[in-house]
């Protein structure tokens, strides 16, 4: 890496503090006189979003057209690196064809719960799947000179109020179960960028976390790169500098940059943590601005891609009587809305402007079925509409099968909030038990980029559930449903019978100061297997129009070895699966089975293949909070091999030789032993943290500068709760809608901090503190300061915007 002493001997102290805090929403500052390019960061996670004119962090302004991939959850189904990595590569050279330096994604937070809002743009309940996928996909973004930027670090599992929750979780579930899947993307990845939750882990905000950014990313893992906030998510700037947090976003103002100047001054900040954080921005310079020649974004090349990454995501969960692939002339009777107005991704931060948005409808002409008819079925609304019933099931009629495009509400997938339930909209339910009277067979094609209950599924011959398809999805799902592709899905997550049966459901989300993560490790597939609650669909499963024999496992100290057979009649993928058991008693609570490896197949009919799948750093480890590091426990250990978690045909046993001896379960913890954590009491909460469990309950007022502004109707000032009145209507308006209002719920559920960091200057942190003052009760004198603060705060904030750009660009001597 390239010594920087140089130009940090060129900086002025508030120079390199104002390096530290974005220019506008999208970009970082410039140093025109020492060569400091501004650098531009773009989401997303599937697709471009750069925007133009009005820019926004929410996905509300238009963005420019861009080949919209999959969403992360349906590209995890197919558990394949190579993909990930391509389309990685995709989004890289695209990128860089439009100037971007930082793309921020991947998004690999663990789906906790099945509801989290934004699972759809995340891969997987697992750390292993989610961090080899996540990894692929920044190889590939960084083969192009762009950075990628996983995100959000860290334990940011639900939307609600995620501005100001604090994720309460033991050292030991945070290491294996929320960690391990960014440690293995830093390890075998190495990104350059890194994004931090919005949220508070253990008591302290992500962006500010010295245990996570330093001890445990930079010391233990090894990272290098920058460490960017979440838009809105940095609180205290000088804290951030001191605990490895390099730069917030979006900016500011100039208003960090004085904090920053100020406690260098007073001698509160190391002016070496100062240095490490302009000079983690002056690598990802050197980095991103490096002469390198990528491929050259390929519009149609692209969308290939993404129609074959929409194929290979998508899972088919059930097939009566082989009733698909539909063979060439069979006449569909194609039913549902979302057959004409696909549910193609979610909404929020990552909405992508497709090139082109081809729908089930339009693309049927591309196969050789015969469409006898399209029928809405149901209204988009979920209002009851027996008319459309009547017509679907007229048509249906006509036809030797349906084609049923069901899914969730669009207003069920967006970053902001989560989901209240699992279950479809009950006019499509309705729709579909109409259809199923008719004994024409039902093909259900399910959109959504989450776990659906499927209660219903008796009524159907087949369910290809498609998650979030991206733009090509609709022909993706022909080339399914046809047999052009046999279907490799495999789900990357827990289909539950309901949701009553998560360990999560009875908390989440959380609505309070605190989420408690109770459930220690026992966390989706985990607490499944290890609380023998039997899932609809288990983690890892999928259908395929053939099948797969497992035989012959053999073990030793470096690998587990096995065979597949492709035994059916057509070519096929498979995703062999390998999870661990510990045998021997434990001093550790542990989930019945871990996934430890898998590898994904591709077989001729009658093909044969050896797999070797080998033991790693982290096949049998253990975080160890006694000794703070991780550990072998000495003992016997289970092999397990086969399609998914739920059917694991080949066992073997190993002994292995760990760092530690065999231990004691603490009997505090003896409730956890049978896994069943749906209900956890404080006391075997508190055991498992190892500390009392933090007041779960805001005490407002006084307000604080991260007190949530939907308390404000608590204020002792009756003015205030009278103007506090306007947002919740505002609130109440947005709840109603069938299209969340993100912005709404955003402001609502902010804190007072907000106001600081998301008006690019305008309200400084004295004018914040004014409005707090005001909140508390102390309206006169509040809204005075208020004033002042900012008139004087626009005069700060013009002479400092003036100061640096001259300095910057060289017009002047700086003054130090
Ligand atoms: C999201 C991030 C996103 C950022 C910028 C935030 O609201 O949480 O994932 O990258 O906005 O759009």
């Amino acid at each position: 890496m390239t010594d920087h002493s140089h130009t940090l001997a060129e900086l002025t102290l508030f120079e390199k503090a104002a390096l530290l805090s974005g220019a506008n929403v999208w970009e970082t500052r410039g140093i025109p006189r020492l060569g400091i390019p501004r650098l531009w960061m773009s989401d997303g996670p599937h697709g471009l979003r750069k925007q133009r004119g009005d820019a926004d962090h929410l996905g509300l302004g238009e963005s420019d057209p861009a080949v919209c991939f999959p969403t992360a959850a349906t590209v995890a189904n197919s558990w394949d690196e190579e993909l990930a990595e391509e389309i990685g590569t995709a989004l890289g050279q695209d990128a860089a064809s439009r100037g971007v330096h930082m793309l921020l994604g991947p998004g690999l937070n663990i789906k906790r719960s099945p509801l989290g809002g934004r699972n759809f743009e995340y891969f997987s309940e697992d750390p292993e799947l989610s961090g080899r996928l996540a990894a692929a996909y920044v190889r590939g973004i960084q083969s192009t000179g762009v950075a990628a930027t996983p995100k959000h670090f860290a334990a940011n599992s639900q939307e609600l109020r995620r501005l100001v929750s604090d994720s309460i979780v033991d050292e030991r579930t945070l290491r294996e179960v929320y960690l391990t899947a960014f440690e293995i993307v830093v390890r075998d990845a190495r990104p350059w960028a890194l994004m931090t939750a919005y949220n508070l882990v253990n008591g302290t905000y992500s962006h500010e976390n010295r245990h996570l950014l330093i001890d445990i990313l930079r010391d233990e893992w090894g990272f290098d790169g920058l460490v960017v906030s979440d838009w809105g998510g940095a609180d205290d700037p000088v804290a951030s500098v001191a605990s490895g947090g390099t730069i917030e976003m979006p900016s500011p103002g100039f208003d960090s940059a004085h904090a920053i100047v100020e406690a260098v001054r007073a001698g509160r900040l190391d002016p070496a943590d100062l240095d490490a954080r302009v000079d983690e921005l002056l690598t990802l310079v050197d980095r991103v601005t490096a002469p390198r020649d990528p491929d050259p974004f390929d519009e149609p090349r692209a969308n290939a891609l993404a129609r074959r990454a929409a194929a290979e995501g998508a899972v088919l969960l059930r097939n009566e009587n082989a009733t698909l692939p539909l063979a060439a002339g069979t006449s569909v009777a194609l039913i549902g809305a979302f057959a004409e107005r696909p549910r193609y991704q979610g909404a929020g931060s990552s909405i992508v402007n497709p090139t082109r948005l081809p729908t089930l409808r339009d693309a049927i002409v591309q196969t050789q079925l015969t469409l006898a008819g399209f029928a809405e079925g149901f209204r988009l609304d979920d209002l009851p509409d027996d008319a459309l019933i009547t017509e679907a099931v007229a048509l249906a009629r006509t036809a030797d099968v349906v084609v049923l495009a069901l899914g969730l509400p669009a207003a069920d997938e967006s970053e902001g909030i989560d989901r209240r339930h699992l279950a479809l909209p009950a006019v499509q339910v309705q729709l579909l038990r109409a259809l199923a009277e008719t004994g024409i067979p039902i093909v259900v094609v399910l959109a959504g980029g989450g776990a659906i209950e499927t209660p219903w599924i008796e009524l159907t011959a087949s369910v290809l559930h498609t998650y979030l398809g991206g733009q090509a999805g609709a022909l993706a799902t022909w080339d399914v449903l046809t047999g052009v592709v046999n279907p490799g899905g495999r789900l990357a997550e827990t289909l539950p019978v309901a949701l009553a049966d998560d360990a999560t459901a009875r908390r989440f989300p959380s609505d309070h100061r605190t989420a408690e993560y109770r459930e220690g490790p026992f966390v989706r597939y985990r607490h499944h297997a290890s609380a023998g609650v039997t899932p609809a669909f288990p983690f890892g499963f999928g259908l395929s129009y053939t099948s797969f024999a497992y035989e012959d496992l053999s073990v030793t100290e470096e690998f587990a070895r096995f065979t597949v057979t492709n035994t059916g009649p057509v070519e096929g993928s498979e995703v062999a699966q390998l999870y661990v058991r510990r045998s021997s008693p434990s001093g550790f609570l542990r989930p019945a089975i871990e996934l430890k490896g898998f590898v994904k197949l591709q077989l001729a009919p009658g093909e044969q293949t050896t797999v070797e799948i080998p033991f790693g750093e982290r096949t049998f480890r253990v975080y160890d909070v006694e000794t703070s590091a991780w550990q072998v426990e000495t003992g016997e250990y289970e092999i397990l091999v086969g399609p998914h978690s739920g059917d694991l045909p080949l066992a073997a046993n190993l002994d292995v030789e760990g760092t530690i001896a065999p231990r004691q379960i603490d009997p505090a913890l003896e409730p956890y032993v049978t896994a069943d954590v749906r209900d956890v009491s404080d006391a075997a909460f508190e055991a498992l943290l190892g500390h009392p469990i933090p007041a779960p309950e805001w005490h407002v007022p006084p307000y604080g500068y991260n007190s949530p502004l939907d308390l404000v109707g608590r204020s002792p000032s009756r003015l205030v709760r009278f103007a506090f009145g306007f947002l919740e209507r505002a609130k109440r308006a947005a709840d109603g809608l069938p299209h969340p209002d993100i912005t709404t719920l955003f402001i609502y559920y902010a804190p007072f901090r907000a106001f600081n960091k998301m008006t690019g200057g305008a309200v400084t942190r004295e004018a914040t503190d004014a409005v707090i003052t005001i909140a508390n009760g102390r309206v006169g004198g509040g809204f005075v300061a208020l004033v002042r603060a900012l008139v004087s705060g626009r005069q700060r904030e013009r002479a400092s915007r003036e100061r640096f750009a001259r300095a910057a660009a060289g017009q002047r001597p700086p003054a130090r």
